[in-house]
């Protein structure tokens, strides 16, 4: 009675630092029964250098809430472009949330690279914004979980499905696989094994369209439903997902390049044949592409691309090999980039606690 009377007057506040990630495996369509269900299972790398910082004070209130209560702001300004997605996902964990009944929150969010350079953040801010969450309930109920990391998964996939990868340092696997006995569509799960010479990779991505993207990723899963080629592209996933997962611990570097590379034009090759027939890519991201296997060809290095769904082009590549690989990006890529901008993330990162008591 008396802990209950404290908890009232006090707010409650965690906050968390969590990476993007880049998929090697896409996710794209969903599975129709279901929330946020992926139709195949897909893997990531998490970029330790591009995070999104989350800080969430949950104040209490005289009333019994109704429905999830909330202010956002993104670098300190309120951004109600963002407030649609988060009310869904704080709807989809209200029942399980009890202090979301009896607290106003305060969510403040930040990117530490600009917001609007064309790079996706909702992975990285939902990533965030959900081990916050756990990390209150456990707060407010006194009870503490078991795995709060796979709890976060879980609620995190609620608002962006590709956020519940972005809580591991190894590879995030998402969707049930026969390879990995604890994979599951719930949450993503740690891929463990993987060869350590691929520890030495990086990420740059280049950055050929800083806009924001004219189709968004909900509307693109949904195109999956309608979509003539989409039980070949979940068959194809599959198949990508038992060469990717072996490739990775054996270090098979032709299999990795060749899937990865094969997965980002699968998931642009859907968005052209799907119903509604759309391009993300822009001229830039072809002649990028190009030169990335002129280049390879002629120097066998090893470096890929991969797309996310917009027109920036990721290389992925072994930072052994890092003089010779930037020379490249500097001389025959930045050219083909909006205003020259890329942004360089080493792979591999776990989420990280952040102490509230400044806050
Ligand atoms: O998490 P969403 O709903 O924004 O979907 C992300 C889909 C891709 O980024 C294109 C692929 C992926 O697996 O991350």
């Amino acid at each position: 009675m008396e802990r209950n009377s404290i908890k009232r007057v006090t707010k409650l506040i965690s906050s968390y630092k969590s990476p993007s990630n880049i998929a090697l495996v896409k996710y794209w369509g969903k599975k129709n029964k279901g929330t946020q269900l992926p139709a195949n299972a897909s893997i990531s790398f998490t970029l330790s250098d591009l995070c999104a910082t989350t800080t969430v004070e949950a104040m209490p209130c005289d009333e019994v809430l109704t429905e999830p209560s909330f202010m956002f702001q993104l670098n300190d300004l309120p951004k109600a472009s963002f407030e649609p997605k988060i009310k869904a996902f704080l709807k989809r964990i209200w029942d399980n949330y009890s202090l979301l009944k009896t607290h106003r929150l305060f969510i403040r969010s930040s990117n530490n690279f600009p917001h609007g350079a064309g790079i996706a953040s909702s992975a990285a801010g939902f990533s965030a914004l959900a081990l916050c969450m756990v990390d209150l309930q456990v707060q407010f109920s006194g009870t503490p979980l078991i795995d709060a990391r796979r709890e976060a998964s879980r609620i995190s996939r609620l608002g962006s499905g590709s956020a519940c990868r972005s809580m591991f340092a190894e590879p995030g696997v998402w969707g049930e696989t026969k390879h990995i006995e604890e994979a599951c569509d719930e949450y993503a799960v740690p891929m463990t094994g993987m060869h350590e010479s691929f520890k030495s990779w990086k990420d740059i991505v280049l950055i050929v369209d800083a806009s924001e993207k004219s189709v968004s990723s909900t509307e693109g899963h949904q195109q999956l439903d309608n979509n003539i080629y989409a039980e070949s592209r979940y068959l194809s996933a599959k198949k990508s997902m038992d060469l990717i997962l072996d490739a990775l611990k054996k270090h098979n570097l032709p299999t990795f390049i060749h899937t990865v590379e094969s997965e980002a034009l699968q998931l642009h090759a859907m968005m052209m044949v799907s119903p509604m027939h759309f391009i993300l890519m822009e001229p830039n991201t072809l002649a990028i592409i190009q030169k990335i296997w002129t280049f390879r060809k002629e120097t066998h290095l090893p470096l890929c691309f991969t797309l996310d769904a917009g027109a920036n082009v990721h290389l992925l590549y072994d930072s052994r090999e890092e003089d010779k690989i930037i020379n490249f990006v500097e001389n025959e890529l930045l050219p083909l980039c909006s205003q020259k901008q890329y942004f360089c993330s080493n792979l591999g990162g776990n989420p990280i606690k952040l102490s509230t008591i400044e806050k």
